[in-house]
């Protein structure tokens, strides 16, 4: 067994430094979002796209979870502009893409539409709630949709997270270096606390390699700053992981907070980093109440192996147990719940950010101490 083959079978490569955009005179400005999305197109972690999605993609991702050629694709990604800046516009048009005045791209128009906002929000985050974040994010977008093959030009400024991003040929060369056949990806956008080790350290038994995938693009306002996640991942893996066995690398997408969709998306883009398996725990990608605790895990069943090209790892609620005296699930303890130590996301956040230790058995004093000092530090800027 080797890597996975990129989604849709060639890894679309559509960076270019050197691309002559100096007699181009239109101009489509960025948000961070549509920003993120451009380079991880260019750079292949969204193969099979080539760009933002066409009206007919964009209706048969809602309403299929496919591309209109059939690939699996679930999140629609796509380029809001404002109906001023629409009007400005033609199908045919190559446009630079720019932010904060530099040149990150271009784009050659192939159609602009007007979506369905409110189609998309049910089918994708099945509500249409302003309370949830993606919801929210979605109708604060502009309101027309331009769509067209983009060229990367220009790759984001440095950053604190420069020397963990690895574009996916790289992160394949790297695994390659490595050693590994087989590869088990892991999305998070929190801190690696007790659970999630415990996940990622049982499918380690059955693969030779973790790639830790943390999202570091835009999270919701309460989402522990991705800066401080970095910490606490690098403490926790010095310390608590082989080396010969680990490998971290940032995902720098914007979070969507869409729970089953998104784990199908989360899916398919680390399956162009390479890995063979991805793992997919409890509400993945969820946020408040909205989705079944293993809605993210269900929603699978609607493509076949073949079409997915990675073999997912599902793992239920897991937790220490003080009976047990160990990590656990509802399949391997026979306890009582009042045993489980189960603290929700918030209540995390709001005791580190409470300068509040959590207890050993939900989560390694390295982490935490990392996590409150960086923390204290966010609160006294
Ligand atoms: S996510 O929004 O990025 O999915 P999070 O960082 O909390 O959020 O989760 C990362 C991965 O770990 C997801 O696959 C999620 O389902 C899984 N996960 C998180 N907590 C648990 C848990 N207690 N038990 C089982 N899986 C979990």
């Amino acid at each position: 067994m080797g890597l996975s083959q990129p989604h849709g079978g060639t890894l679309i490569n559509r960076w270019n430094p050197h691309y002559d955009f100096e007699a181009i005179t239109k101009e489509i400005e960025l948000d961070e979002t549509s920003l993120s999305d451009l380079e991880l197109i260019g750079t292949g972690a969204y193969s099979p796209l080539t760009g933002f999605l066409t009206e007919e993609d964009y209706y048969s991702v809602l309403e299929n979870m496919r591309l209109s050629t059939g690939e699996p694709w679930t999140i629609p990604i796509t380029l809001p502009v404002t109906e001023t800046k629409a009007s400005t516009l033609s199908t045919g048009d190559t446009v630079k893409l720019v932010k904060d005045q530099l040149v990150y791209g271009v784009l050659e128009i192939l159609d602009i539409f007007t979506p369905n906002k409110e189609k998309e929000a049910e089918l994708v985050y099945q509500t249409n709630d302003l309370e949830h974040p993606g919801v929210k994010k979605l109708f604060e977008r502009p309101n027309v949709y331009v769509s067209g093959k983009i060229t990367l030009i220009r790759r984001t400024p440095p950053s604190q997270y420069s020397a963990y991003i690895f574009d996916p040929i790289e992160t394949r060369e790297q695994f390659k270096a490595l050693g590994w056949n087989t590869v088990v990806g892991f999305q998070t956008r929190n801190p690696v606390h007790r659970a999630h080790e415990y996940i990622q350290k049982s499918a380690l038994e059955i693969v030779d390699g973790l790639f830790l995938n943390p999202l570091v693009g835009e999270t919701k306002q309460d989402d522990i700053p991705a800066d401080v996640r970095l910490k606490s991942y690098e403490v926790l893996l010095e310390k608590y992981y082989s080396q010969d066995h680990v490998f971290l690398g940032v995902f720098t997408a914007a979070m969507r907070y869409a729970g089953p969709r998104e784990a199908v998306f989360h899916a398919m883009v680390r399956k162009n980093f390479g890995c063979t398996h991805f793992i997919v725990g409890r509400d993945h990608a969820g946020v408040g109440n909205y989705y079944g605790t293993y809605d993210a895990q269900k929603i699978f069943s609607n493509f076949t192996p073949e079409e997915l090209g990675i073999t997912l790892l599902f793992f239920e609620h897991s937790f220490y147990c003080n009976q047990c005296k160990s990590m656990a699930t509802p399949k391997t303890c026979p306890h009582d719940p009042e045993y489980h130590e189960i603290l929700s996301g918030t209540k995390v956040r709001e005791k580190l950010r409470n300068g509040e230790p959590l207890p050993e058995t939900f989560s390694r004093p390295e982490v935490v101490e990392v996590l409150i000092a960086g923390l204290q530090k966010e609160v006294n800027v």
